[in-house]
């Protein structure tokens, strides 16, 4: 089985509020089911999610009332976006659901409790794609809190134990500071903890989950043994098709 995060980058403009790629995620989808494998989907929240986050700080947990219309807010906008990917797989012929975790888990400071997941399990034995996204989630001990799409898919590799984890973003991996702005950035081809802490990681947009370090980090988490977890670039079409297909992508793999 492989495990794909449709990064917020690549299915929104993470710099405009509510605004959906629907073209690329077309594209993305048919992609998967080009690959023919067996896939499941998470995906960012983007512009839907992070923006009011941000503005409310809703990723601190509850602490002024006038948190509570954004925090249901974002659940509705990022519901809608995870309707409108899920739209796409089905089109693409991949039967899928959207599994919003703030309405199917919980957390408990700021970590997903997935528990047996028997919903999940059940959704993938009968041939359904489970899709999980980016979320305001309920937690025991901050009232609520953010769910990244990276945390869903690191609870996700638990459950599942993937083969391959592939990680969809707008850049095609690490650099030592933001190629777009720096033109001696460093590529790292391959991230380990020690590269990590040498990476600044400034951020130009609204994010409140940590951005491509962030991502790194759950990447670590998830690679293993004889489990590949790789960042790629969405925008560049046919890159994710061959990624599952395991041809070549310029990319960043993460090891232990
Ligand atoms: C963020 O999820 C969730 C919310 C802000 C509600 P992610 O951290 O997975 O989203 P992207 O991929 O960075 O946009």
């Amino acid at each position: 089985m492989f495990l794909v995060k449709l990064g917020g980058s690549v299915i929104t403009d993470k710099a405009r509020y509510r605004v959906f790629n629907k073209d690329r995620v077309a594209r993305l989808c048919s992609e998967i089911a080009e690959s023919g494998k067996d896939v499941i989907v998470v995906h960012g929240a983007g512009s839907f999610g992070h923006v009011l986050a941000k503005r409310h700080s809703l990723q601190d947990g509850y602490s002024d009332p006038e948190q509570i219309p954004a925090a249901a807010r974002v659940q509705q906008d990022v519901r809608e976006l995870s309707l409108m990917v899920v739209s796409e797989l089905l089109d693409a012929g991949i039967p899928a659901v959207s599994v919003p975790p703030g309405s199917c888990f919980v957390m408990e400071g700021g970590r997903l409790v997935v528990g047996e997941g028997e919903a999940l399990r059940s959704l993938r034995k009968t041939g359904i794609m489970p899709v999980l996204f980016g979320d305001v989630v309920m937690d025991r001990e901050k009232g609520f809190g953010i769910c990244s799409g990276d945390q869903a898919m690191e609870a996700l590799a638990e459950m599942f134990s993937p083969e391959k984890v592939i990680f969809v973003s707008d850049i095609d991996g690490l650099y030592s500071s933001d190629p777009k702005v720096d033109p001696d950035a460093e590529f790292y081809p391959l991230v380990t903890e020690d590269i990590l802490k040498e990476v600044s990681t400034d951020q130009s947009v609204a994010d409140v989950t940590g951005g491509v370090a962030g991502k790194m980090r759950s990447m670590l988490k998830i690679c293993g043994k004889g489990r590949d977890c790789m960042l790629i670039d969405g925008t560049v079409p046919g890159n994710l098709l061959s990624a599952l297909k395991g041809e070549e992508v310029k990319c960043t793999i993460a090891r232990i």
